[in-house]
Formats: structure tokens, sequence, C-alpha cells
């Protein structure tokens, strides 16, 4: 009975949300990394973007997705969105009872790991790296004298949602935002944002080929695995996992640009309606 129970417990899935699209590279990196797991995810296509919206909306509207994900079993949360972990997971880790696990601290230990200089380039939403959230991450792991520089990258999320991750255009823009970087002669950059790993050999074209770029969608990976097997909760079931989607907005839109994240493993999108999510159920719970 007991262990029936635990199998249960184990075969939940993980609870993914972000901002919109771009959580799906986190997606991408569990498939890898936890193949056997299966993946309930919630995209916040209505009121994205996140990365210009005030530290108080995005904990409320992280607070509604992790309520729509626990009210649908997750057994684990992963925040994929860098600026809803810049601005809630903290308090989310503090108020939930599953394990949450954010984008910005597994980043932050993989970027102090592969630095020879000690000079770390981190590039985020203006949310994001106006929360300062890397750079304490940065700092607290590296010590004096390491240096970190953050650079916010306003226009990276639309040019990556349009497609244009191999662009002249998108070349510009990043020769425009990456100079300050060279010029300090970072060796690390963090790509703090779900969207920025979908630009990768962009970057890197810019950055050179001595330039490390750290990809935090697949170090939080690795912290899931780790997570799920320090607790016990790896999937036992041998049938193969499911992938689940919902969205506040049009499904169909969801469909057609995350398949430029994760091609056809996007079946069934549904959508919900979040805006005041879980209050409703704290309502009815109270007396
Ligand atoms: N998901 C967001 C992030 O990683 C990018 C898109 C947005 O601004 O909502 O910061």
């Amino acid at each position: 009975m007991t262990s029936m129970r635990a199998a249960v417990e184990r075969d939940r899935p993980i609870g993914v949300f972000d901002s919109g699209f771009g959580g799906l590279t986190v997606v991408n990196a569990l498939r890898q990394r936890v193949p056997n797991e299966s993946v309930l995810y919630f995209g916040d296509t209505a009121r994205v973007p996140y990365g210009s919206k005030s530290p108080a909306n995005v904990r409320r509207f992280s607070r509604e997705a992790a309520q729509f994900l626990l009210s649908r079993d997750a057994k684990l949360i992963v925040v994929a969105c860098n600026t809803a972990t810049a601005h809630a997971a903290a308090e989310l880790a503090a108020e939930l009872t599953v394990p949450v696990v954010g984008v910005i601290e597994p980043g932050a230990t993989a970027a102090v790991a592969a630095t020879r200089s000690g000079r770390i380039g981190v590039l985020g939403t203006a949310g994001t790296i106006g929360s300062g959230a890397y750079d304490l991450a940065v700092r607290r792991r590296l010590g004096e004298p390491g240096r970190v520089y953050a650079q916010p990258c306003p226009l990276f999320v639309p040019l990556v949602e349009e497609g244009w991750t191999d662009h002249a255009v998108t070349m510009r823009v990043a020769e425009e935002y990456l100079r300050p970087l060279k010029e300090v002669d970072v060796d690390v950059i963090i790509l703090g944002c779900t969207h920025y790993p979908l630009l990768s050999p962009l970057l890197q074209e810019v950055m050179g080929p001595d330039v490390t770029l750290v990809d935090s969608a697949e170090e939080t990976a690795r912290a899931v695995e780790g997570i799920l097997s320090e607790l016990g909760l790896e999937r036992s079931a041998d049938t193969p996992p499911s992938f689940t989607f919902f969205v506040s907005d049009s499904p169909h839109r969801f469909r057609e640009v995350g398949r430029r994240f994760v091609g056809d493993l996007i079946g069934a999108v549904s959508h919900v309606d979040i805006d005041g999510f879980g209050q409703h159920m704290q309502r009815l719970a109270s007396p």
C-alpha cells in the first residue's frame, strides 16, 4: 500500500511555468536530462512579457501559475522564466509544499565553475537585470576579486519570437548589446533569459570561441535531476511520459511558435483562465 502510494507520488508530472513560449527551452533540457519524466507546462501567453512588468505583478502572476500547476498535481515546480525566478522563486519556495527550482541559482553555479578570469557577463530582460538577482547569485559564489557585468537585452525576445535567430538585424543588435562585455573581456556569459539559448550560435559568433556561453536551462535540468533523485521522486512507470500544455491566451499561436522551440512535441494545447487562479480555491477553503 505504502509503496503503491509512493509510486503514485513519483509518477506525478514536473510542473513548469513561464511567461509564454520561452520555458520550452527548459522542457527541452528536461527531456534530455530526465527523459522518463512527464511534464505539465503552463505559458502565461495572455500576460507575456514579464520582463518589463513590475516585481509585484510578476509575483502575483507566478503565484497563480504555481497554484494552477499544483491543482493539476505537479510534484515539483520549475520556474522556467528568469524574470519570474528573479522576483518570485524564493517566495514560492517558502510558501509551497513541493520543491521549487528556479533558473538563476543553477546558471550562476555553472558560470562560476566555467570562468578562469572571474569576469562574468549576464544577459537578461530589463526586469531580471534590474532585480540584481544574477549579480547576487554569482557574487555569492565568486567572491572577490570576481566581477559581474550585467546587460539588459530587451530586443532579443521579440526577435527570437519572430524567428530571426540567424538574421542580420539580430546580429547588429547583438553586437551593440555585447560591446560593453567584450570591452571588459568577460570569459563567460550567462544566457539569463529563456529565449537566449536559441541565439547561442549568433552570440558565440559575436563573442568569439574563447567565451563560454552558459545555458541556464541545461543547468536547471541538472538541478531537477539531483532533487528528484535525492527525494526519491523519479518517475517509476515504464509507459512513455506525457507532455501537457496549457496557456492563458490562444492555444493556436502557442502551437505555432512553440514548434520553433520544441518541434513536434507540442500536441494538444488547452486554454486556462489564469487571472485570479488560486484565490478562488483559498476562498472556498476558508471558513
Ligand atoms: N521568459 C522571460 C525570461 O526568461 C522572457 C520573456 C518575457 O519577458 O516574459 O525572463
